[in-house]
């Protein structure tokens, strides 16, 4: 088992024959496959090469100014004639253990199957918006003259606009310029007063055809983004993805027509020695004290407030930080243990769709 950068061949190889990306996915994740960036790779080989592998990337989420560490998960894969030993589990497990070194609270990961990740400790955490915006819908968006596609010299206003989302990474401007060359992708931008004033994503390679994931800057602009994106993609339908905060595109585009769909994030897990960042987390948001305990085996964390203490281990912790959908059935009780409102509680971590790996 180990970690790579410098060679990525392997790993690489086997990611592409496992999903089929027809040569695309070193350019469709530059900050894991692209030396300079941090993201990783994770290789289980014997003598035949790399038979099972994973993408790790460490992020901080940012959520109207709290900063998270976390470690993003992607691309598990295992060659089809090996499937059923093990083999993903262990990657997984180094994947963990490598993003917990980086001092990442959390791992994160999107999967389209969530059985294999629901049975290794992972749970659905944070939030997002879904519009489904069609031919009706499209037709009430506004109608902005100066939208072309993305030019180079485009990227730092991208950036800027990227980085006034209150829910996001904290990305860099080298990282968005390179994200912004992703295959499958079109990227339009919307000009007023002869500078870029908002910005929207169509398509990403295999993960996300059809669906504007990715936008930011003026309001009513990024509406007439998302009524060329609809054109241009020919789709009889798009959808537009969103943090749970952006509520003035969705209302907008509600009041279009659209649907609204509430959703979870991803699927998370506390990664091991994460309880006592996890429960200064909850201190600064929640209110109370949060104190460690531990009977040598188990380690806990108490939470007081006014009316009583609740006991929380690190995936009690994670749910009433970032529960899904902004709901946390585990916070409910613990409010009432407490007599603390928590009201800031539960978080909604977000990632848009370039973040993803
Ligand atoms: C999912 C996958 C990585 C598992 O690899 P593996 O080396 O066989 O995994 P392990 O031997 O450690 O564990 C086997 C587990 O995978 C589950 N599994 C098999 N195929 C799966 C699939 N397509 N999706 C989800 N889980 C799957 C099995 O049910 C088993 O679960 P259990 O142990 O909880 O009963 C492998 O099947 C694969 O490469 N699939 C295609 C790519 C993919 O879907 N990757 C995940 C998306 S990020």
């Amino acid at each position: 088992m180990h970690e790579l950068k410098n060679d990525v061949e392997g790993p690489l190889a086997l990611m592409e024959r496992v999903f089929e990306a027809k040569g695309q996915l070193a350019s469709e994740y530059p900050l894991v496959f692209r030396r300079g960036f941090g993201g990783r790779l994770v290789a289980l080989d014997d003598e035949r090469g790399v038979r099972s592998s994973c993408a790790v990337l460490p992020r901080t989420l940012v959520m109207a100014g709290v900063h998270w560490s976390a470690g993003l998960i992607g691309s598990v894969a295992t060659d089809s004639d090996q499937r059923g030993r093990g083999l993903a589990s262990q990657v997984l497990a180094e994947a963990e253990r490598w993003l917990a070194e980086q001092g990442c609270l959390f791992a994160l990961l999107w999967a389209e199957d969530p059985r294999f990740y629901l049975a290794r400790g992972y749970r659905p955490v944070g939030s997002e918006l879904d519009a489904v915006v069609d031919a009706a819908v499209a037709a009430r968006l506004p109608i902005a003259p100066d939208i072309r596609p993305v030019v180079p010299s485009d990227a730092p206003a991208v950036h800027r606009h990227y980085m006034s989302q209150p829910y996001r990474a904290d990305r860099t401007a080298e990282e968005t310029q390179a994200l912004l060359h992703c295959p499958g992708m079109q990227v339009l931008v919307a000009e007023r007063d002869g500078r870029v004033a908002a910005y929207a994503c169509l398509g990403r390679g295999r993960d996300l055809p059809n669906v504007v994931h990715e936008w930011g800057g003026d309001r009513t602009l990024v509406l007439a983004l998302v009524r060329e994106a609809f054109l241009a993609s020919g789709a009889d339908h798009v959808v537009v993805m969103g943090a749970d905060n952006s509520s003035l595109v969705f209302a907008g585009l509600a009041a279009a027509g659209a649907k609204v769909h509430r959703g979870f994030l991803g699927l998370a897990k506390p990664l091991a020695g994460s309880l006592p960042s996890l429960a200064s987390a909850l201190a600064a948001q929640g209110g109370g004290t949060c104190h460690v305990e531990s009977d040598g085996k188990v380690e806990r964390c108490r939470w007081t407030g006014p009316a009583g203490s609740v006991h929380l281990d690190s995936n009690d912790l994670l749910d009433l930080l970032a529960g899904p959908r902004g709901t946390s059935e585990v916070l409910e009780q613990a409010r009432r243990a407490t007599g603390l409102a928590a009201a800031g509680l539960p978080l909604k971590p977000f990632l848009w769709g370039l973040d993803s790996i």
